[in-house]
């Protein structure tokens, strides 16, 4: 899908191609899973506590009711019990390690994005859940370097208000309060906004 960022956000203005994306399970937590639940919470191999991670028969454990909850990863038992004691009966991975800090947060980063399986297969029940997804989405990165919302501007002087989550050699990953991510190309950003983004303390 390509959007033009700048333009979605403040119409009639010059557009700049940007690739839009939605924090999706694919992406983002299906390779988290497999290297630390796969044996025990997939169809491929067992499937304990009737949790199947598989992104196919994820959608059982979505929903206000279950253990992921759209757009609030704290009342998700998914998230709680990653972060139990390891001593705890409960805490998962069962007789593993505890995930890295930085993949809670991004599972919890999906949580609050609205739990999207694939977001280039949504449901309309997912497509509603997108776009309701909270500013929340994006402060779950917060204290974690990435800094705070600052204000962008694209070559042709439009502006918006984003966080940085990752810097590549000629680009930078936007995260807007909705939850969705864009890289956008320093040849897009005005020389103050790449500035801003070289001297960013991000990955
Ligand atoms: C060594 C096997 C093993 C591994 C690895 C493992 N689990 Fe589990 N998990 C279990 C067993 C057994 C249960 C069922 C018993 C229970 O609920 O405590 C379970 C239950 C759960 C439940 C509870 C389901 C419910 O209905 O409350 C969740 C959520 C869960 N696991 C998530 C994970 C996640 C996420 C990972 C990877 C980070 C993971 N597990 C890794 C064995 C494992």
């Amino acid at each position: 899908m390509r959007f033009a960022l700048f333009s979605l956000l403040l119409p009639a203005t010059v557009s700049i191609g940007i690739s839009a994306e939605i924090l999706d399970y694919k992406k983002e937590v299906l390779g988290i899973m497999k290297k630390n639940c796969w044996d025990c919470h997939s169809s491929e191999n067992e499937v304990k506590g009737n949790v199947d991670l598989d992104p196919g028969n994820l959608a059982d454990q979505i929903g206000a009711y279950n253990i992921i909850r759209p757009g609030n990863p704290a009342e998700s038992g998914f998230v709680e019990r990653l972060k139990l004691d390891v001593t705890h009966a409960d805490f998962m991975p069962r007789k593993a390690s505890p995930l890295a800090k930085r993949e809670i947060e991004a599972i919890e980063a999906w949580i609050s994005a609205g739990a999207i399986i694939d977001a280039e297969k949504m449901t309309p029940d997912e497509e509603k859940r997108a776009a309701e997804a909270k500013p929340a989405a994006a402060d779950m990165k917060s204290g974690e370097g990435t800094g705070d919302y600052l204000r962008w501007t694209n070559a042709a002087g439009k502006v918006i208000e984003a966080r940085a989550v990752s810097l590549g050699a000629d680009s930078v990953k936007l995260l807007l309060r909705s939850g969705k991510a864009y890289e956008v190309k320093f040849q897009d950003l005005s020389p103050e906004s790449v500035e801003q983004a070289k001297k960013l303390d991000v990955p």
